[in-house]
């Protein structure tokens, strides 16, 4: 008997890596055999992972709820009513929406679970998801597993990885039934800005779809450049699923709290799904997160860190003759043009071997990320050695140029 046959088609194809070779920075043991060998992994975007980057007062909050037994308990499926009275606050003062708690709010086990549960209402087979190429690569994977199909909208480089109507509509069919956005963008970092949000929300309310809204990396965006939620424009709120998470911002990985925000009219199917689909998100570090999300003060030196980081990593990566690498709009991503190199896995396997540093290749966020490497800056507490694992970086990257001809024998040779 084949077992796979009796599975749904979107599934069929997926691999986990037991019987097939599955080396991508987050996955396998790839990662792990090269910090055994004294690498630095710049594959896992955990901010200052693996050192321990917890604020006391949190650990605090953390040890009390353990304490006090309370932490064994179940908390409302829905989530604690402190902390989504606190994400109500945050949604007020960071993203321009008004929110009622008991209402407007889902709390999920971190905002992957979150990201698939907000699709599962509306995604079903033949639908097509717009998805930014390159992006996350569960935008690509989710609507496949819910038997629809997720179709790219390409983000030209030369263009600055903008969001364009005319991508928009060339990815468009009578079968497109929801976008999912990334912003900011992961890989590319790209944050949009507030005339590109609007020229989607036109073309979503024009089309009459649904938005899915990945803000995971939403609380570092450098520059002056403006946070636009796009929940909060106009006729946006009763079609939007926005999803949220203490990840990337807090630091907080571990803790695996996210959340949904939408409308009242969505927002009940999803309470009404919640239990059989999430049970409820882990009680101790949903104390901890309202006391986070009420401390948006705790993000500024972290913000400060990966503003000093993202420079000093862009201006290693210039003047290496077959890398292109723009400095990155928010957060702790970069993300370098390397197709005049080789493959994205020749680079990243190169790197491993060469400068002992594990990188992610592009490939896994859709077609546009071939011939391209992720690199995260922002793992480590201490920035020198981010720097001394990217000061590698460039010394294997010149290297591969010479050996392809493009850089002077000379040069830092
Ligand atoms: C863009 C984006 N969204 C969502 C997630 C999921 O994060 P979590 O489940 O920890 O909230 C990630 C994790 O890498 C991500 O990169």
């Amino acid at each position: 008997m084949d077992i796979q046959q009796k599975m749904r088609s979107g599934f069929q194809t997926v691999e986990g890596g037991l019987f097939s070779q599955v080396e991508k920075a987050d996955v396998g043991g790839a990662a792990e055999a090269l910090a055994r060998a004294g690498g630095d992994n710049l594959g896992w975007a955990d901010p200052f992972a693996p050192d321990d980057s917890l604020p006391q007062a949190l650990k605090d909050i953390a040890i009390e709820r353990i304490r006090s037994g309370l932490s064994a308990h179940y908390t409302h499926p829905t989530g604690d009513p402190q902390l989504k009275a606190a994400i109500a606050r945050k949604c007020e003062r960071q993203n321009g929406l008004a929110v009622d708690p008991n209402r407007n709010v889902l709390v999920t086990p971190g905002s992957d679970s979150g990201l698939l549960f907000a699709m599962m209402p509306f995604i079903g087979p033949g639908d097509e998801v717009l998805v930014l190429d390159p992006s996350y690569p569960s935008n690509f994977l989710n609507p496949q597993l819910l038997g629809g199909r997720a179709v790219s909208v390409p983000l030209e480089e030369e263009n600055g990885f903008r969001l364009t109507r005319a991508a928009l509509e060339a990815a468009f069919s009578p079968r497109t039934k929801m976008v999912l956005l990334t912003n900011p963008n992961n890989p590319t970092s790209t944050v949009f800005s507030r005339q590109e949000l609007e020229m989607l929300a036109a073309f979503v309310r024009e089309k009459d779809l649904v938005a899915v809204v990945d803000q995971a990396f939403e609380d570092y965006v450098f520059d002056g450049r403006e946070m636009v939620t796009l929940a909060s424009l106009p006729g946006m709120w009763e079609r939007t699923i926005t999803v949220c998470s203490l990840s990337k911002g807090y630091a907080l990985s571990g803790a695996r709290v996210g959340y949904l925000v939408a409308d009242d009219r969505i927002m009940d199917v999803l309470y009404g799904s919640a239990v059989n689909v999430i049970g409820a998100t882990n009680s101790t570090f949903q104390a901890v997160a309202a006391y986070a999300l009420d401390h948006p003060e705790l993000l500024e030196e972290p913000r400060r860190a990966f503003d000093r980081r993202r420079k000093a990593v862009h201006a290693l990566l210039q003047g290496i003759p077959g890398v292109k690498s723009p400095l990155p709009e928010s957060a702790y991503l970069t993300w370098a043009d390397v197709s005049a190199l080789g493959t994205a896995e020749e680079v990243a396997a190169y790197l491993m071997r060469e400068a002992k540093v594990c990188v992610n290749a592009g490939t896994p966020y859709g077609k546009m990320g071939a011939g391209h490497i992720r690199i995260v800056h922002g793992c480590f507490l201490d920035e020198a050695r981010i720097c001394r694992a990217m000061e590698r970086v460039r010394a294997a990257l010149l290297q591969l140029s010479r050996e392809k001809g493009l850089a002077e024998k000379t040069e830092e040779a």
